[in-house]
This record gives C-alpha cells, sequence and structure tokens, in this order.
C-alpha cells in the first residue's frame, strides 16, 4: 500500500454549502487558485445541478486549474451526473462524485427504498458516471451509522460498477476514532475487491473528532482525506486541511505517511478563505489561528528564547507565517512592493502590479506607513476593482457629527452612465446606502448583516466592512476596504451589487438557452 495520503478539498461544496451568503464565481476561482498553490490533489468546486451559477463556477475552475483534479458533485441520479459531466469535461483532468445515503436511519426516512432498490442505484450512477471517466467515487452517506454488512455490500458493488474512490462519510460526525477506525479496518479485511480503489473518508465534525477520526482511518489504510480549509462546513464542519496536513507532517516519523501540500502556503490559504468567505478564524485554532505560535506564560516565553522546540512542535515559518513586518511608506518603489510581495509569498502573476502601486501609494499617503497586514488586504481587495464592474464609484461625500443630519452623497458609475443622489439617514453609512438605493431605483436588495471590523493595528487602521445582502432568494456577501469607514460601507454594497448584477446575467443566459432548447 502507497504510503502517500491524497488530500481532497471540499472547501468550495461542503465548506461553501454553509456559508450565510453564497460565494461569487470570482471568489471560487481565487480559492480553487490558492488551492491548487497549495497542492491538494483534488478539489470539489461545487455541485453543478444546483444551480446555473454553480454550473458556471465548476466550469470556469475546470478550465483554469491545471495541476490538481477537479471534481463536482452529484446525487446518484442521471441528471446530476450529466451535469457534473458537462461542467467538467473542460478540465484537463476531473473526477465525478456521486453519493447516496446508506444507513438505516437515511435509506428508510429520507430515501424511502429498500436496500437492494438503493444498491440498483449506486451501480447504475457509477456506470453513468463512468461514460464521462474513469476516475469516478462513490460516497456511501452516512456511512458512520451504516450496518457493517450493508457497507461492504454497497462498497463492493461500488467498485465492481467500476469507482476508483470509495469514500466513508461520518455524515453527521458521530463516531470515535477507535471506532471510525474500525469500520475501514472491517472494509479492507471484508470487501474482496478492496483493492481495486483507494479509500477516502469524510469526517463531520459535530463531537469535535473529525480530524482524529480522519486520522485513525488513514492509520487503517485509508489514503484519502476529505477536508476544508479552516474546518469550515455543514453544521460543526468537516476535517480541518491544515490540521490533518500538518499531523502527518509534524509526525511523519512515527506515521510514515506523506501529502502532497506545501506548507508554507497553509497562512495565506486560510487567510483568503476566512476573509471571502466571511467566517473568522478563532484565536486558539490549531495551526492557523492568530494564537497558535504565541507564547503568553513568562515561563514559555523564556523557554522559547532559549530553544524554540522547548514550546514549538512546528515553527511559524514552516506554515507560512512570515514574522518580518517591514515598513513601507509612499517613497518606496514598485519594486520594493514586488519584492516585499514575493517575500510574502505571491508571484508576479497574482496580481497587477500597475494596479497594486497605484492603491499601495494612496494608502500609504491617508495612512503614512503600510504593513504588510495592509499590502495583503490591498492585494484580496484589488480584484474587486477590476475595469468590468459594472457598478463603481465616482463621488462620495458623506457629513456627519453631533446634533446634525447625516448626508451623503453618491455618484455611481452604472455601466456607462454616470449617476448621482443624495440622501439623509440615521448615520453616514445609512444616508450613503439610502443614495445607493435612490440610484438602484429602489430594487428589492434587503442588508440582513452589516459587520464593521478593522484590518491591522492602531488607530490608523484600515476600516473593513463586511455585508450580507438577501436578493431573488439569494444571499450575497461583499466586503469594502478604505481607511474611512463610510467609503468601505459603499464599496462593501457596491462589491454586492456587482454579484447581483452578474447572478442576474448568468440567470438570464440560461433562460435563454433554454427557451432556445424549448425548455420551459
Ligand atoms: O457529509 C457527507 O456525507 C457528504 C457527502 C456528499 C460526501 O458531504
Ligand atoms: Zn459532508
Amino acid at each position: 500500500m502507497t504510503n502517500q495520503v491524497k488530500i481532497f478539498d471540499t472547501t468550495l461544496r461542503d465548506g461553501e454549502q454553509a456559508l450565510s451568503a453564497s460565494l461569487s464565481a470570482k471568489d471560487k476561482l481565487q480559492i480553487a487558485l490558492a488551492l491548487e498553490r497549495l497542492g491538494v490533489d483534488i478539489i470539489e468546486a461545487g455541485f453543478p445541478v444546483s444551480s446555473p451559477g454553480d454550473f458556471a463556477s465548476v466550469q470556469m475552475i475546470a478550465q483554469q486549474v491545471k495541476n490538481a483534479t477537479v471534481c463536482g458533485l452529484a446525487r446518484a441520479v442521471k441528471a446530476d451526473i450529466d451535469a457534473c459531466g458537462q461542467a467538467l469535461q473542460v478540465a484537463e483532468q476531473f473526477r465525478i462524485h456521486t453519493f447516496i445515503a446508506t444507513s438505516d436511519i437515511h435509506v428508510n426516512a429520507k430515501l424511502r427504498k429498500s436496500q437492494d432498490e438503493v444498491v440498483e442505484m449506486a451501480v447504475a450512477a457509477v456506470k453513468h458516471a463512468c461514460r464521462y471517466t474513469d476516475d469516478v467515487e462513490f460516497s456511501c452517506e452516512d456511512a458512520g451509522r451504516t450496518h457493517i454488512d450493508y457497507l461492504c455490500r454497497m462498497v463492493e458493488a461500488a467498485i465492481d460498477a467500476g469507482a476508483s474512490t470509495i469514500n466513508i462519510p461520518d455524515t453527521v460526525g458521530y463516531t470515535t476514532p477507535t471506532e471510525f477506525g474500525g469500520i475501514i479496518t472491517q472494509l479492507f479485511e471484508r470487501v474482496p475487491n478492496i483493492d481495486k480503489a483507494t479509500i477516502s473518508v469524510h469526517c463531520h465534525n459535530d463531537l469535535g473528532l473529525a480530524v482524529a477520526n480522519s486520522l485513525a482511518a488513514v492509520e487503517a489504510g485509508a489514503r484519502q482525506v476529505e477536508s476544508t480549509i479552516n474546518g469550515i462546513g455543514e453544521r460543526a464542519g468537516n476535517c480541518a486541511l491544515e490540521e490533518i496536513a500538518m499531523i502527518l507532517q509534524t509526525r511523519q516519523s512515527m506515521l510514515g505517511l506523506s501529502t502532497n501540500i506545501n506548507a508554507t502556503e497553509i497562512s495565506r490559504t486560510s487567510k483568503l478563505v476566512s476573509q471571502l468567505c466571511n467566517m473568522p478564524v478563532q484565536a486558539n485554532k490549531a495551526v492557523v489561528g492568530a494564537n497558535a505560535f504565541s507564547h503568553s506564560s513568562g515561563i514559555h516565553q523564556d523557554g522559547v528564547l532559549k530553544a524554540q522546540n522547548t514550546y514549538e512542535i512546528m515553527t511559524p515559518e514552516s506554515v507560512g507565517i512570515n514574522k518580518n513586518n517591514l515598513n513601507l511608506t509612499s517613497r518606496s518603489g514598485r519594486h520594493v512592493i514586488r519584492h516585499r510581495l514575493q517575500e510574502l509569498g505571491y508571484s508576479d502573476t497574482d496580481y497587477d502590479l500597475e494596479a497594486i502601486y497605484t492603491s499601495f501609494v494612496q494608502l500609504a499617503d491617508t495612512k503614512g506607513t503600510v504593513y504588510d497586514y495592509d499590502l495583503e488586504a490591498l492585494l484580496f481587495f484589488d480584484k474587486q476593482k477590476h475595469e468590468s464592474a459594472f457598478y463603481k464609484l465616482s463621488y462620495l461625500q458623506a457629513t456627519s457629527g453631533h446634533e446634525i443630519i447625516p448626508s451623503a452623497t453618491v455618484r455611481l458609475q452604472v455601466g456607462d452612465t454616470l449617476v448621482t443622489r443624495s440622501a439623509t439617514g440615521n448615520g453616514p453609512v445609512n444616508a450613503a446606502y439610502e443614495a445607493i438605493m435612490d440610484i438602484l431605483g429602489h430594487q428589492d436588495i434587503e442588508i440582513v448583516d452589516f459587520t464593521l471590523d478593522s484590518k491591522g493595528e492602531g488607530a490608523d487602521a484600515l476600516a473593513q466592512v463586511s455585508v450580507i445582502a438577501q436578493y431573488k432568494n439569494r444571499r450575497f456577501h461583499g466586503r469594502g476596504l478604505a481607511t474611512d469607514i463610510v467609503e468601505a460601507g459603499v464599496n462593501a454594497l457596491i462589491y454586492v451589487l456587482n454579484n447581483t448584477h452578474v447572478a442576474d446575467q448568468i440567470d438570464q443566459h440560461r433562460q435563454q438557452q433554454d427557451s432556445v432548447a424549448g425548455i420551459k
């Protein structure tokens, strides 16, 4: 058996389905490219049949990712598998992941089918997926609570039908490490054709055991772990990719296993996912939490100063945390910015130097000193200012104070036209939002969440605003950054508007295609 454990990332599928607002196609692509740099073997990019937007983003990721297998999820039904095959066929390497529930509780209460019927559906689904690719993964949903005899029967049938990866999910995070490792051991002992497939695991974290269960499964012979960045996912989330990868790396001499993960990309990928998904990482989170490498007690600090390994089992540098914070000012030239970004792990193709430099100079003029975290924030936010945005901020003036009525004037570029409106509100942000809603002709957009945070340290830190808005039964997340709180809020709303505009365009395109095909 190989010593190589494949890392399957499902941040964009299991992770994304648990967010309070869906990610835009652009954000998903940015995450997929970061996962590719991180070295994951398989990227589950989405569930193509679930919406035209998901189909389009899976297809876009399949087109752009070259060094990882791109995968799509499908229930064990023909239409789902066809949507997956069609979205993925542009990829260099792709996988179809089809699943059906196998526990009594799911088979009886949810599927309302007999066990034989469920086996038949699984076999038909795997065979149908094999018409598109040899790389077919089959999952027994709720395997953790499935009777072992039936699980063995299902796994054998799916391998016979052509599945090359069999995934054993602990869908509800119910099992314990000894129990879950035991299930994997039994599969190896009892399924006659088990050597024809890679055994994978997909553990949820309802009892805080997702990583421990995945590790127990790997020790029992599983050679693929499904995981997400920062452990995001349904309910309490999934196995955290950074944790399982660092366990396998840090304890390699004991476990004798390795992965293709480039650990120095971990911190950057974690920050990107946290930022784009609007999911903060708890400070004491293993590997990527803000305190994961900080020592508070005097005894610990003294120990680390004498020898780092007294209290550190891995170094911050090994997961890409760079403690060197160089201060940049408006006098720093383009080559210094480029050099600094290189040191932070960004290559020239990750950003547009001219655009970043312009934003950098503007920020340095307002703020004086620009730190690494400011530069990284600019990099995140630079992407949203791309030229093709339909809505752009052209002018903003807001007034507020004690005993005056807050008011704002906003000028937006809407396509090719400039539109200006003024409004009052209960504060300057609310006034600016009212002016924007007036520009939009009071479209049906409802702001359901507005969060203001600071990016960086001290009173001159950048303001970062996250907005969640409801539009046509979907939630959109936008974020904005500026030294001015009102401007950050306006940028966040404009970000949302550009995403709703793209979603409308995708829906229109799909409707046109359907009407050409004669589908009502
Ligand atoms: O948790 C689960 O069972 C899943 C499957 C679709 C793999 O996410
Ligand atoms: Zn799951």
